[in-house]
């Protein structure tokens, strides 16, 4: 007997104007099972999603949901036919509560009178939450919550629709390993009463945990269809990228040049607390720790986002009390955590993106030459694999991945001294991965500093010389490439230790 399953498309076919972002996709998903979709960045993972969550049609194919033939045609179809997404790109409205979120188009009302229930929402709201281990006033606007707890209020959202087909598009890239085991333990719950989750991530030590089947896409094609769980990652990553790739880290260098970061007594209040440390040039620093710890807070300090207190001295230039401007000007680039706030400009194209932060280098006796603007943004597109047709291409017209992809080149082609990165290789698929790696460490040989905020354990051991802990605003341990190992640095982060600072 085989088993109906929760979900199958079959021959889904997308085209865009010079991308087959599907061509002719398969595929079942059976109920009680976690069916993770692996793929580069580009493969079409978010397009197939987009179309089973109604949000786009395909050109060709169907789609049946236990065993019926469905017509998606809107949001709301999917929804009403028990499919529930979170996709890549976070939804809330920022104005408006965590609560007024959670049951947005499905309102709870008073019984007998057409009024909102607003304490029963925000009541039903802390238990969802709390649920996720999230403890949080659902009356807050979303707009004052940080990406990762945004993340975990869209997954929330998705939980409590009762689905019977749950669609996780990368739910983890903002998470840190603490609040994925809440995720997957729902995950779990929910798959034991016969729900089909779809589920896509570029995290591939998550496969182990949470999988039961993996499906892999390449250029809008299956490659290989339901593998075991077991199936060894380097063969996945085969499949994903065909070829190769390495998962060492680039060698470390223990010598360094001058200081050319100088933080004294940094502080933001109720984020950041009297935060002093040095970089020195061609040195690679990280900062590790959990959600809210103020990694994020602490960048945007530094580059001028936000108002700070203490000193920021670059190269024996002050900086503090500057703007994001001034720290470009004289060196400091930032890659932003939020790739959709003011990380890109959407409606423009790839290379123009790429050439903002470097007009200097594209233009000559003061006027812009598009030649060179044409030329930075192929050499950054080849050195970071940007999956797009040309330079000229929209950047809206991206994959999430390669969006992100663009937000790194733009920094690194700025010629900065100091760079801040933050979570640098969030959504970026494991070979974009590796080039990343390959470009910190061309960038630190070549004199630069580098400053990375990760909440990835190897990545941040590997990539960094030095790692700064931090938790609660301050830092609360500094280990050397040689002295940090993951126990060290996960009970730094939790538990405060005296006498570091
Ligand atoms: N609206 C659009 N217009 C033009 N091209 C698009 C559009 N949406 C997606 N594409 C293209 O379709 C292809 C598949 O994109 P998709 O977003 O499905 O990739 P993905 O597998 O989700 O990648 P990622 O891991 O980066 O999220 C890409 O080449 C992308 O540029
Ligand atoms: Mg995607």
């Amino acid at each position: 007997m085989t088993t109906t399953p929760a979900v199958a498309v079959r021959g889904l076919a997308k085209a865009y104007p010079g991308v087959r972002a599907l061509d002719g996709v398969d595929l079942d998903v059976l109920p009680g099972e976690v069916h993770v979709l692996l793929g580069e960045n580009g493969a079409g993972k978010s397009t197939l999603v987009k179309m089973l969550s109604g949000a786009i049609q395909p050109d060709a194919g169907g789609i049946s949901i236990g065993g019926e033939t469905v017509v998606l045609g809107t949001p709301h179809a999917a929804q009403q036919a028990g499919i529930s997404t979170v996709h890549q790109e976070l939804s809330l409205v920022p104005d408006l509560t965590v609560a007024q979120n959670l049951f947005l188009g499905q309102e709870l009302v008073h019984s007998g009178a057409p009024f909102l229930d607003s304490s029963a929402m925000n009541r039903r709201a802390s238990e969802l939450l709390a649920a996720l281990g999230l403890r949080l006033d659902p009356e807050v606007p979303v707009r004052r919550l940080s990406l990762a707890v945004r993340q975990v209020v869209e997954i929330v959202r998705a939980l409590s629709r009762d689905p019977r087909i749950l669609i996780l598009d990368e739910p983890t890239s903002s998470l840190t390993d603490r609040e994925v085991t809440e995720l997957f333990t729902r995950v779990k719950q929910i798959t034991a009463t016969g729900v089909g989750v779809i589920y896509i991530s570029h995290r591939l030590e998550e496969l182990a945990q949470i999988a039961d089947r993996v499906t892999v896409m390449r250029d809008g094609r299956i490659v290989a269809a339901g593998l075991p769980a077991s199936t060894p990652l380097p063969q996945l990553v085969r499949l994903m990228v065909g070829r190769e790739v390495g998962q060492e880290f680039p060698p470390h260098r223990t010598t360094h040049g001058d200081v050319v970061l100088k933080v004294r007594n940094l502080t933001i209040p109720g984020r950041v607390e009297d935060v002093s440390f040095d970089v020195h040039a061609g040195e690679v620093v990280g900062f590790f720790g959990l959600v809210g710890a103020g990694r994020t807070e602490l960048l945007r300090g530094l580059y001028g986002l936000d108002r700070s207190s203490g000193t920021i001295e670059l190269a024996g230039f002050r900086l503090d009390g500057g703007s994001p401007r001034r720290s470009l000007e004289h060196g400091l680039a930032l890659v932003p955590e939020d790739r959709h706030g003011w990380g890109l400009v959407l409606p423009m194209s790839i290379q123009d993106n790429i050439s903002l932060s470097a007009l200097d280098k594209c233009t000559s006796w003061g006027v812009l030459r598009r030649s060179r603007v044409a030329s930075l943004g192929k050499r950054f597109m080849a050195a970071m694999r940007i999956k797009a047709r040309n330079g000229t291409t929209g950047v809206e017209m991206l994959s999430g991945g390669n969006q992100q992809k663009v937000v790194i080149a733009r920094t690194l082609a700025a010629g900065s001294q100091v760079l801040l990165l933050d979570e640098p290789t969030r959504g970026v698929d494991i070979g974009a991965k590796i080039e990343i790696y390959e470009l910190v460490a061309a960038l630190a040989a070549e004199g630069k500093a580098v400053v990375v905020v990760s909440s990835e354990l190897p990545e941040v051991m590997g990539l960094s010389d030095r790692i700064f802990v931090m938790r609660k605003g301050r830092i609360s341990a500094e280990f050397s490439h040689s002295t940090a190992t993951p126990e060290a640095l996960l009970s730094a982060a939790l538990t405060h230790e005296k006498g570091t600072e």
